[in-house]
């Protein structure tokens, strides 16, 4: 088994490290891991955000474990060398369109919701959010306008096969779930919205048993705080999916909780091939302090587990002693704790060796 190990920039290697320090402990046969350079890192030592070598690290692998890019140092340079190019262009080569993006309550953690605690217990959704598509890959530019101003412009579009398959995928995960979807877009204003909202009702009656629903992008924000337990799972576009998930994560109580998987097409030897990520950024902020949660990487390594090795059991343990950890009290600095990420690290894979 191939994992391509991709640490990137701020806190990405040190939340990377972790998830590796607790698969190091689940001591699985057959795993091999091989390291490339993304993102600001990457741009330093190749001259690109994503070097082809790195590329073909992530292709030829059975799944990708991606810690975050992003600095400020490169903020300004021509779009095709910023960091985030890198997450991007990961996404659309390998054809990930599917983005799963999981938040529940965890037992213990309710009091430090911003949310109150019995809105933040109730929480438990599953963010189906379309990667390759939107506004993010669509015609960009800049441009004079016809008084001689410059003008940002940027493409939204989405194709009818784009959104019947992220409807599907969504649809299929709602069938194991609880049974609910809700579909988020701006169609009383976007016609891309409004093609998206026509193709999910289409794909629905392929799935009656599904309770699905519609809801515009401003009021799926204020419901997402007002009450998050109504919803199971939200299928959305790559951008309201963006910001819609950040939310997420903080209603449960901080965005270093957060994984996610982008799934494609391609199957493996061992399951669908992959790529895992938490789904916040490189923290400059915080980054090379040992402050980061890497809870979020681990959760990461969990779903790689569970989606690419074919490995339920093993990313059950990693979840469950996740869940252990938390309940302890062992919080990082973004719950209002004061263990750094080593020690969170040593917790999950303390407990790891107990039996559940
Ligand atoms: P961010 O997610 O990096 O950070 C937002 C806030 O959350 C910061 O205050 C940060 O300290 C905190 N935070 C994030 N992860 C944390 C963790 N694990 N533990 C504790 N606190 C954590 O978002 P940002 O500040 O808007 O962006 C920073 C850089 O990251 C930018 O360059 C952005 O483009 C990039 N970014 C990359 C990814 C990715 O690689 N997938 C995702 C989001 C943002
Ligand atoms: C994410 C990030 C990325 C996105 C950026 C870094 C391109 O915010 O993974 O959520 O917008 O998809
Ligand atoms: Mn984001």
């Amino acid at each position: 088994m191939k994992i391509a190990v991709l640490p990137g920039d701020g806190i990405g290697p040190e939340v990377t490290a972790a998830a590796l320090r607790v698969l190091d402990a689940l001591a699985l046969p057959g795993v091999t891991l091989f390291e490339g350079d993304v993102g600001g890192v990457a741009y330093e030592r190749h001259g690109l955000p994503l070097p082809a070598e790195t590329l073909e690290i992530a292709r030829t692998a059975d799944a990708v474990l991606f810690g975050a890019v992003g600095d400020r140092r490169y903020d300004s340079l021509p779009r095709d060398l910023r960091p985030e190019q890198a997450i991007l262009g990961l996404r659309r080569e390998l054809g990930l369109f599917a983005n799963l993006r999981p938040a529940a309550g965890w037992p213990g953690l309710e009091d430090l919701s911003p949310l109150r605690p019995e809105l933040a217990r109730g929480i438990d959704l599953l963010v189906v959010r379309e990667l390759t598509g939107d506004v993010y890959f669509g015609a960009k530019g800049e441009r004079t306008s016809d008084s001689g101003e410059r003008q940002g412009w940027d493409e939204m579009s989405y194709g009818e096969a784009e959104v019947r398959r992220i409807a599907h995928t969504a649809f299929r995960a709602a069938q194991s779930r609880r049974g609910r979807l809700t579909s988020v877009d701006k169609a009383n204003v976007l016609e891309t919205s409004r093609l998206w909202r026509e193709v999910v009702s289409q794909v629905a009656g392929e799935y009656p048993e599904v309770r699905t629903e519609h809801m515009y992008v401003d009021n799926a924000a204020m419901q997402l705080v007002r009450s998050p337990g109504q919803f199971d799972v939200i299928l959305t576009g790559n951008l309201f999916g963006d910001i819609l998930s950040d939310q997420a994560s903080a209603c449960v109580g901080s965005i270093g909780l957060l994984p996610s998987a982008s799934l494609g097409e391609r199957r493996t030897e061992y399951g669908a091939f992959g790529l895992y990520e938490p789904i916040h950024g490189s923290a400059p902020d915080i980054a090379g302090r040992g402050l980061a949660n890497p809870l979020a990487a681990i959760l990461s390594l969990a779903m790689l587990l569970r989606h690419s090795l074919g490995r339920d059991t093993d990313a059950g343990r990693v979840e469950r002693a996740v869940a252990r950890v938390l309940a302890s009290g062992v919080r990082g600095a973004d719950l209002g704790g004061d263990a750094g990420t080593d020690a969170i690290a040593d917790a999950v894979v303390q407990e790891l060796g107990e039996t559940d």
